[in-house]
């Protein structure tokens, strides 16, 4: 039986593996808001720490025991998830492929389970990667909410401390919080009541 009280899982994709990436000091102001709600928990996949493989088997082929162990430091988490918090730069006017590769490897820790996207980069602040990330997500059956978060020309964006310059920035990030909680809480609790169908 599911504690419908019980805190929202929320797991973290970091989506850059890129050396040098900008991807912490994003993560690393969305964790602070994460870490003042006590209606979620948070655990942070980081694409960077965990690489996954890039070569999917073949249908109905084990994996390879270099791939499954791979897997295991990743899988089980989004399948414990209640909801996921996706962190995308832009690359080349969509997301990166290790993104995508993530997902990929992926299929029922999806189902039926609500996204939120922060996204940052340059002139269009990462909106062009989001845009391509919904209909994929559609296609696995995750639900993806509307408030976003995005940093256009990110780098100029943040204070040394980590803060943001504007305020507005955190404002969105509360509601894009409050919205993923509304979500994460209706889905958990449809799905105690009756299974999800893919
Ligand atoms: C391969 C590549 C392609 C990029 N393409 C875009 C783009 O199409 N639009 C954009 O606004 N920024 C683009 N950028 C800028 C990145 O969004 C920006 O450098 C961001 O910091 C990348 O995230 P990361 O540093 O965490 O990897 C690109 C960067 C890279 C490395």
């Amino acid at each position: 039986m599911t504690d419908t009280t019980a805190p929202l899982r929320i797991a973290v994709l970091v989506g850059s593996t890129r050396e040098g990436r900008f991807a912490p000091v994003v993560t690393n102001w969305l964790t602070a808001h994460l870490a003042r709600r006590d209606d979620m928990t948070a655990d942070f996949v980081d694409l960077a720490e965990t690489q996954l493989p890039t070569a999917l088997p073949a249908f109905g082929q084990d994996l390879p025991p270099g791939s499954a162990g791979l897997l295991a430091e990743v899988s089980p988490r989004l399948a414990a998830a209640d909801a996921f918090i996706f962190v995308t730069p832009e690359y080349n006017h969509s997301f990166p492929a290790s993104l995508k590769n993530a997902i990929d490897w992926h299929n029922e820790q999806w189902h039926g389970k609500p996204v939120a996207f922060v996204s940052y980069g340059g002139l269009s602040g990462g909106l062009r990667a989001v845009a391509h990330l919904r209909p994929v997500m559609a296609e696995v059956n995750a639900m993806t909410i509307r408030n976003t978060v995005s940093f256009h020309d990110a780098w100029s964006r943040f204070e040394e401390s980590g803060a943001v310059k504007d305020p507005a920035a955190d404002t969105a990030a509360k509601a894009l919080l409050d919205q993923l909680a509304w979500w994460g809480h209706a889905l958990r609790d449809a799905k105690a009541v009756r299974s999800y169908v893919a």
